[in-house]
């Protein structure tokens, strides 16, 4: 046990803050290092070679930060690099699960939706959960071009990203889904959008909060927790900062108390 341990957590972007939002309402009193790899974002249509390397340099920057646990709040990230990171460290790592299990035991019209980044699809994870759990069921997946800049750039709301959502989820409609499962990080920014585009009966599932719950199990076992009653967050970014700190600062987000302790570093480059 480590009583100075932080719990650092990556993305290529933004899209991690949707799963340590929910962490911060588990562990409110908790340190977090956040790097985001703005410079090298997206991710998804990386090779798998590339986002290893990436995986390893962020690790060991954010081990350099004082993180004993690492959440790899990235599905393609984890898709590509989580059985290296554990090979290859020994700090104990949380990835992204996709949520295809309980999206599966839950549908009705044994037909559901994934929304995913292309590095996901091609993971061994993605294809052994489906394999699994959704063998008897109907999975329509959908890459989701272009969903991950938009988020980057604001523009989760926007009519583009309206029309997007709306050609991506029309075919899963027409194959009667009632669940649509999220399996990119940065894909609940859309969940305002997607609750006016989906039927009622179409059910989103966002797997934060369920990998959120994994790490606070895991963080309890190897960091001694609450030798501090505040919350700290050190947010760092390989390039520009300001979306990374508007949303920080959006209400709504962080359900918590009022952010304090938080500081803001960009341009990090990584050795
Ligand atoms: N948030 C990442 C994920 O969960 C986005 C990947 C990307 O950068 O394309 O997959």
């Amino acid at each position: 046990m480590d009583s100075s341990g932080k719990i650092g957590i990556f993305d290529s972007g933004i899209g991690g803050v949707t799963v340590l939002s929910e962490l911060v309402t588990l562990l409110p009193t908790s340190s977090f290092v956040y790097f985001a790899d703005t410079a090298n974002c997206p991710y998804g249509p990386k090779s798998k070679e590339e986002i290893i390397q990436l995986s390893d340099k962020i690790t060991r920057f954010l081990i350099s930060k004082g993180a004993k646990i690492v959440v790899v709040a990235c599905n393609t990230a984890t898709a590509s690099a989580i059985d290296y990171l554990r090979e290859s460290f020994t700090i104990p790592f949380v990835g992204m699960e996709p949520a295809i299990k309980p999206a599966a035991l839950a549908t009705t019209t044994k037909s559901v939706g994934v929304l995913a980044t292309a590095g996901t699809f091609k993971g061994r994870l993605y294809r052994e959960t489906s394999q699994k759990y959704a063998a008897n069921i109907n999975v329509n997946y959908q890459i989701g071009k272009g969903l991950v800049e938009l988020v980057e750039q604001q523009k989760s709301k926007s009519p583009e990203a309206k029309k997007l959502l709306e050609k991506y989820i029309k075919p899963m409609l027409a194959e009667n889904i009632d669940y649509l499962v999220l399996g990119c990080t940065h894909y609940p920014f859309f969940i305002p959008l997607l609750e006016e585009l989906l039927p009622k009966n179409v059910k989103i599932i966002d797997p934060a909060p369920a990998v959120a719950k994994q790490a606070q199990k895991m963080a309890q076992k190897t960091i001694l927790m609450n030798d501090s009653d505040e919350l700290f967050i050190d947010f760092y970014s390989s390039g520009d900062i300001t979306i990374l700190q508007q949303i920080v600062n959006e209400k709504g987000l962080f359900k918590t108390k009022i952010l304090r302790n938080i500081s803001f570093t960009e341009n990090i480059l990584l050795k």
